[in-house]
This record gives C-alpha cells, sequence and structure tokens, in this order.
C-alpha cells in the first residue's frame, strides 16, 4: 500500500516487535518509544502534529470528555488496546461521532489463565512459599510447612459472568471440578450457564463464596464492591481474586480483612491508581501480586493488535465491526 492511502495512527505505547512489523504495513505511525504513559497535553500534540486518522491506546491513557473535546476533526477512531475500557468517555466519543473500538473475546483465555493463577497463588500461598527459597529459609520438607487450601472441589463465586466470567468458569468446573456460583446484570442462557448457580443478589452470591473472583467491568454500579460490609457477607476465611479492575475493591477494607485472617488470602493482579498500587499489600504474606499480567501472553497480544490494527481499518472503509463500542 502506498503511503498517502495509508491510516495514519498515533500509538501510545511500543508493541511486541512482531505486531510493530504489522502496524507500519497497514499505518503511517507516530510511536512513543517510551515506557511511560502520555500526558493528555502530549497526546493531543501527536494527533494533530500527525493529522492522525486514529488513537490507539492502552488502558493507563484517560481518554476523558476534555481530550475527546480537543481531538483535532481528522481523528474518526479511538482503539483501545485492551477490553477494558473504563478510561474512555464513550458518550463524549459518540456525541463527536467518533469510533471506539476494543479486543474482547481474543483475550479472555488469557486473563481466565490468569485468573486460575490468582486463586492458586493465594490457596496455596506461593508467595510465602517462594520467600523462603528467594531468602534461603528453607530448612527441608516438613508436615507444617506453608499449608495452603484446596482450590479443587471448593466454591466459586464470580462476579461479572460476562467472556472472562464465563471462561474463568469453564477452567473452575471442569479442570478443578469447583461448584460455581455467579452473580452478573442478568442470567445466562441454559446453553452457556453449564451449570452454575446465578443469584440475583450480591449478597448471596457472597455468603457461598468460599473463593470469590471480581470479573465485572468497573462502572459506578460495581466500584468498591469488595468493603467492609461485603467482606462480613463472605465464609470466613475466603479467597479474594481480582483480574477486572481495582477500583471494585476498597483496599483498606481488604487490607484489614487479610491482616485479621477474616480474608485467608488475596490474589491480585489490578490496583486502583496502578501502578501506584497501596504499599501495606506488599508488607502482607497472604497476598499473591500480579502486575497487571492479565492478557500478557504473546499469543494475545498479537491477536488483540490484529484484531485493532483490521478493525481500525474496516472501520475508516465505513464497515460496522463487531468490536466497535460506539
Ligand atoms: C484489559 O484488556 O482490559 C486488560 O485489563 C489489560 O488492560
Amino acid at each position: 500500500m502506498n503511503d498517502g492511502n495509508k491510516c495514519r495512527i498515533v500509538l501510545t505505547r511500543t508493541f511486541p516487535s512482531p505486531l510493530m512489523e504489522l502496524v507500519h504495513d497497514v499505518a503511517v505511525c507516530v510511536v512513543n518509544p517510551d515506557e511511560r504513559t502520555w500526558s493528555c497535553g502530549e497526546l493531543l500534540r501527536h494527533a494533530r502534529e500527525h493529522a492522525a486518522d486514529a488513537l490507539l491506546v492502552m488502558a493507563m491513557d484517560q481518554i476523558d470528555t476534555a481530550l475527546i473535546g480537543d481531538l483535532p476533526e481528522s481523528v474518526r477512531v479511538i482503539a483501545t488496546y485492551s477490553v477494558g475500557h473504563d478510561h474512555i468517555d464513550l458518550g463524549a466519543a459518540r456525541e463527536r461521532g467518533i469510533a471506539v473500538l476494543s479486543t474482547p473475546d481474543v483475550l479472555s483465555d488469557a486473563v481466565a489463565d490468569l485468573g486460575m493463577l490468582l486463586l492458586l497463588g493465594a490457596a496455596r500461598r506461593a508467595h510465602e512459599a517462594m520467600q523462603l527459597i528467594y531468602d534461603r529459609t528453607w530448612t527441608g520438607w516438613s508436615p507444617t510447612q506453608v499449608i495452603g487450601r484446596d482450590v479443587s472441589g471448593g466454591r466459586l463465586g464470580i462476579v461479572g459472568m460476562g467472556r472472562i466470567g464465563r471462561a474463568i468458569a469453564r477452567r473452575a468446573r471442569h479442570g478443578f471440578g469447583m461448584a460455581v456460583h455467579y452473580h452478573n446484570r442478568s442470567r445466562l442462557a441454559p446453553d452457556i450457564e453449564d451449570d452454575a448457580t446465578f443469584h440475583t443478589r450480591l449478597d448471596d452470591l457472597l455468603a457461598v463464596s468460599d473463593f470469590l473472583m471480581l470479573a465485572a467491568p468497573a462502572t459506578p454500579e460495581t466500584r468498591g464492591l469488595v468493603n467492609e460490609s461485603s467482606i462480613e457477607r463472605l465464609p470466613h476465611g475466603a479467597i479474594v481474586a481480582n483480574v477486572s479492575r481495582g477500583d471494585l475493591v476498597d483496599d483498606e477494607a481488604l487490607i484489614a480483612a487479610l491482616r485479621s485472617g477474616r480474608v485467608m488470602a488475596a490474589g491480585l493482579d489490578v490496583f486502583n491508581g496502578e501502578p501506584n498500587l497501596n504499599d501495606d499489600y506488599r508488607s502482607l504474606p497472604n497476598v499473591f501480586l500480579q502486575p497487571h499480567q492479565g492478557s500478557s501472553t504473546i499469543e494475545t497480544r498479537l491477536k488483540m493488535g490484529r484484531l485493532l490494527l483490521d478493525s481500525i481499518v474496516r472501520t475508516r472503509a465505513g464497515e460496522l465491526v463487531a468490536n466497535r463500542l460506539v
């Protein structure tokens, strides 16, 4: 394709290398070369100077009302390299007639795998066990050493039974023999419910959640969902895992419950204020922490990029793509 016909993209972070080649095949691109998030001013400046057709942004970029209002007329597409889109003001984009694209489906398996890692890491006290090795304090096998809890056969409560929640449910039920319960805006059709038990009320789900998995998007309804009073409804010594967004958790309440043992352990991949998570998590032995790694496999990152590039080109050509949010 000659450069004159190519899409003009502003890319706010560098992609893994095979994907960068594809970006340059389909687009004339300005790329943020640094491992830091551009300010709104920088992003706007690049969009203007490059006369961009599309912004290809990440979950850390705050694409708010003001930024969308200041975008040059040339920008017709905002594509986010994530399935979460709580960082984008969809209403403001709709008003300006800017299409917003995301990456559903292609990352569900990778995020669900990581969800199981969080459950296992928390339940098997992986952080404490690894510390014995790294601190050189392991004195050899012992019948009482770092005793965890069985994930297999346990009761798992999932909040949010979208694609990722369902991928976790499949692994939990068919791989680990767990009894799956869920709370969702609406009940799933029987063919995809796969014998999971639906709870209309969140409180009823919490009461049976020996393991609680947060897989719902961050919305005004889900913000702070894990808080002092919801923790009180969990079975004593429950395990909490979060693959969604830090906003779903009131950190102080969870940290207090982890300290007291009310919650036995937590596996967390996402945090309020990333990357500046609440420092108290670092001093707790009973948390298994990951730095927002849900979709981080090479296969998945390539699929996410291919999907976005393809859908940017098709949207620009006037097609209505399935991963378009507005
Ligand atoms: C997503 O895709 O939303 C993941 O959390 C990565 O940002």
